[in-house]
């Protein structure tokens, strides 16, 4: 692997917008901090990663993220503590899983020092962007880009990788309703599901559209065979509570591999709940909805964390869940922000 020559360089930003943020009334990746990395592939090399000033990048019409949507991307969160220090759940995951998205998108991949050395970097100078209000944090989107040009459709020869922040509050505001798919599918056998590609998320915009018509936040993945088995719940990796245990289904080349999937499973076994990883039919879900064992369902993921859902549509039935006083969702979402927000014993070794 190759590491970095040089140190970063850094262009400090002339004045800050921070001022300008109401930070007790934030909304999900809408404002972007002061300063934003970059770090050009050219010559078949990763260059030297630069911070400059958060601003418009360039780039030719031929560039073929335009054509063949070349891009890839991951989403992470930085936390603050009641002390005012800075912290990152997991990083070296979601570099792992970049380069996975990356060997699927035949984009070269990027060296861990780089991700590594250019986050932390970039995190030292925005580091008071980091929100301190509850349930608030600096939402990170490091990214690349096909940049390369050429109207051939073939992998690009140049790419950027960029690291932009966000501070943000919650992705949903309250309990979502979410419609299980019939027709459309996010992700087949031997496709891109599993990679974190923008065009994976282009792909869901207009069946999520017509699901918002019809009353619904978001849609349930269904498997693009049968629409049988259910796969991901919009942006999220989906949970199921039938009577007490706590099931989700298995990744593979549909599903994402999914951070906070994996740290709820293993937070659930620690809190002694019994898990399931493997294929969830829909029927199964329909019919522990009718006869009351179907406890609670949410989705997870680093925006969502968990998210819980009120009720879900299929066959133009609609299926409420239960309010209950004592969820797994709350429980399992306590203990991932108590140790994100550095406010219990990580005894995982999670938190950096
Ligand atoms: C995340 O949860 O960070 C994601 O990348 C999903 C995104 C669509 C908001």
């Amino acid at each position: 692997m190759e590491t970095m020559t040089n140190a970063i360089t850094i262009e400090k930003s002339k004045t800050s917008k921070i001022h300008d943020v109401d930070f007790e009334n934030l909304s999900f990746g809408s404002t972007y901090t002061d300063h934003m990395l970059v770090c050009d592939y050219v010559d078949g090399a990763w260059q030297t990663p630069k911070i400059i000033p958060y601003q418009p990048i360039t780039l030719e019409p031929s560039a073929k993220i335009f054509h063949y949507g070349q891009s890839i991307f991951e989403g992470m969160k930085a936390y603050k503590d009641e002390a005012g220090k800075a912290w990152l759940f997991r990083p070296l995951e979601n570099h792992k899983r970049l380069n996975k998205s990356a060997e699927r998108l035949a984009i070269p991949e990027l060296p861990e020092s780089f991700f590594i050395e250019g986050l932390t970097t970039l995190l030292q100078l925005e580091k008071d962007w980091i929100p301190e209000t509850p349930g608030s944090s600096l939402y990170i989107r490091p990214f690349i880009l096909a940049s390369g040009t050429g109207f051939h459709a073939s992998p690009a020869d140049a790419y950027k990788f960029i690291i932009a922040c966000a501070p943000s509050g919650s992705y949903f505001s309250g309990k979502v309703r979410v419609l299980i798919e019939e027709k459309y599918s996010r992700s087949a056998n031997g496709g891109v599901g599993y990679a974190k590609a923008g065009g994976n998320y282009a792909g869901q915009f207009y069946p999520t559209q017509l699901a918002i018509e019809k009353g619904y936040n978001q849609v349930i993945w269904t498997d693009d065979n049968n629409h049988e088995y259910i796969e991901e719940a919009g942006a999220m990796n989906i949970f199921a509570r039938i009577n007490d245990t706590l099931i989700t289904g298995p990744t593979s080349d549909r599903i994402l591999d999914g951070i906070t999937r994996k740290s709820i499973l293993e937070i659930a076994k620690d809190e002694g709940i019994d898990t399931e990883v493997r294929n969830i039919t829909v029927n199964e879900v329909v019919q522990a909805a009718k006869d009351g064992t179907l406890k609670e369902m949410f989705g997870a993921g680093t925006a969502a964390v968990i998210s819980p859902i009120a009720g879900f549509g299929y066959k133009g039935v609609d299926y409420d869940l239960p309010e209950l006083s004592e969820s797994y969702a709350t429980r399992l979402k306590k203990r991932i922000t108590d140790i994100q927000y550095n406010r219990a014993e990580d005894k995982f070794g999670w938190r950096y």
